[in-house]
């Protein structure tokens, strides 16, 4: 049994609008809308939980009901970080678990909303041959590592070979027993912090092996003002391109998010 856990806890601080950035509409529906019809149309997931910012869950339920979707079994509310909410997620999965019985679990950002269901197809296959999987893809961008130095500003102190770096996104997948037991280690240790949850996995569980998928460039979060206006481009494309426009092959690649469409030109 395969579940997805939503996570819309945040507010969207760097976004900076008056609601959450998971509630924006693009392209006609709330970004949380597309990310959750994704998954209510990807048979290989049976059920979908959602953890939505305090004070937001019933514009989730209205979205649910509105839209149909059939695989939500929960809408409650997230933690006050992204740890914390996919905490709460493991309680509440534990919950309907019977002893011995484990289940697969994909964490995915309510704000990447264009996320294709080969990239969830692949995560839930790898869960049968391993307990932890990350999706990433390569960076174009050069990454490098800093040091602040006071007042004189930040100062580099490695360019680690970019060949080997990854832009990590989600789905994050587990076996539910697996990610249970890093935050159970996790939680006795003060100094706990982790902005994901393959860093709790390869904090606290390192011999488990954290395979990864390739992920794609559409899955984009939306992060920043301008990932708006990406974000909603990118829809308009899905939305517009006829196939006879762009040729058939491209435009069901387009349609499963698998191509890179470069602009202008
Ligand atoms: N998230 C969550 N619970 C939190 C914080 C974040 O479930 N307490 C979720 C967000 O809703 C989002 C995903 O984690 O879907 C990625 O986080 P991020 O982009 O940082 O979202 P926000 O915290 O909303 O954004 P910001 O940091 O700009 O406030």
């Amino acid at each position: 049994r395969t579940t997805a856990v939503i996570l819309a806890g945040g507010t969207g601080q760097r976004v900076g609008l008056s609601i959450p950035k998971q509630l924006l509409k693009i392209a006609g529906k709330a970004v949380i809308e597309h990310t959750l019809t994704t998954f209510e149309k990807a048979d290989s997931i049976d059920d979908v939980i959602v953890l939505m910012a305090p004070g937001y869950v019933p514009d989730i339920e209205r979205i649910v009901a509105k839209a149909g979707f059939t695989k939500v079994t929960h809408i409650i509310e997230g933690g006050s970080t992204r740890n914390e909410t996919t905490e709460r997620a493991i309680a509440t999965l534990g919950e309907g678990l019977a002893e011995g019985e484990d289940r697969n679990v994909l964490f995915h950002d309510a704000v990447r909303p264009l996320l294709s269901r080969r990239v969830i197809d692949d995560c839930v296959a790898a869960l049968d041959r391993y307990q932890a999987v990350d999706v990433a893809i390569p960076s174009a961008d050069t990454i490098i590592v800093t040091r602040t130095h006071g007042e004189d500003g930040e100062f580099i102190t490695e360019i680690p070979d970019r060949s080997r770096l990854r832009r990590g996104q989600t789905p994050q997948a587990f076996k539910l027993s697996t990610i249970r037991r890093a935050y159970e280690i996790a939680a006795g240790d003060p100094n706990f912090q982790a902005t994901d949850d393959c860093t709790v996995v390869l904090r606290y569980l390192p011999d488990v092996p954290i395979h990864v998928v390739a992920g794609d460039e559409y899955n984009m979060k939306v992060t920043q003002p301008v990932d708006v206006f990406i974000a909603d481009k990118l829809f308009q494309l899905a939305s517009t391109a006829a196939p006879e426009q762009i040729g058939e092959e491209a435009y069901r690649e387009l349609l499963s998010a698998k191509t890179v469409v470069v602009f202008g030109g």
